[in-house]
């Protein structure tokens, strides 16, 4: 049989193999909401490495929420022409404008409040509350669901099975490093838990994971008929 996988294990992990992402803050301290914030937005559709250059000329242009907000939305829309799907620039600008309108210019640190905001779906309201102001969230994107079905070989179809992945996500995190742990859980499924064989050997929850004790590990997550 596997033994049972514990947050330790992977945020031992973490401490070494952290990757070192310009919107992540040092160790031990939370990432200021405002890059968070920003990066979560970008990193919707797009890769880590088309990001960086983006994230790095916002930031020159625009420093915090309050300048964003008082810029013209043309203008973000300019400096955004090149990372597609346009919706999320305009959403960007009308969020910035109500985290200064609504929350005094500062990012509000609720789930509730931060998923009323232009832009911010769940998934990004939990990222954001996690990684920024460390709230117990359990953040789930398609590299999560990817480790979390192989972990407890989830044999229900996506999407059906997002309550039941989000419930052990929840189960599983580290309430006093749920940050750490959202981000370690992206990186391991981004370099170790890939869709194409898996490096299981490098894994910090080998002999924890189900669908490696039986060698099924491409089989998940399972995805409904289309
Ligand atoms: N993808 C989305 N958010 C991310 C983050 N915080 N770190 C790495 N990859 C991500």
């Amino acid at each position: 049989g596997t033994r049972a996988p514990h947050a330790r294990d992977l945020l031992a992990w973490y401490d070494r193999h952290r990757r070192a992402l310009p919107w992540r803050a040092l160790p031990g301290e939370h990432a200021d909401p405002y890059r968070v914030w920003l990066s979560e937005i970008m990193l919707q559709q797009t890769t880590v490495k088309a990001v960086g250059p983006y994230f790095a000329k916002f930031l020159a242009l625009w420093p915090d929420v309050g300048v964003l907000a008082a810029s013209p939305v043309e203008e973000v829309m300019k400096a955004w022409a090149g990372l597609g799907y346009y919706s999320r620039a305009r959403n960007l600008h009308a969020c910035a404008k109500a985290v200064v309108a609504d929350h005094g210019g500062l990012f509000p640190a609720s789930l509730e409040d931060l998923r009323a905001l232009p832009g911010i779906g769940d998934y990004t309201a939990a990222a954001i509350a996690s990684i920024a102001f460390g709230i117990a969230a359990p953040v789930v994107d398609g590299n999560v669901e990817r480790v979390v079905t192989r972990l407890n070989l989830m044999e229900t179809p996506l999407p059906a099975a997002k309550p039941a992945i989000r419930a052990r996500v929840a189960e599983l995190l580290d309430s006093a490093r749920p940050g750490d742990f959202a981000q370690a859980t992206m990186d391991l499924g981004a370099t170790i838990c890939t869709p194409k064989r898996p490096a299981c050997a490098l894994c910090p929850w080998t002999g924890a994971c189900r669908a490696e004790a039986e060698g099924r590990q491409e089989e998940f997550p399972v995805k409904a008929a289309r």
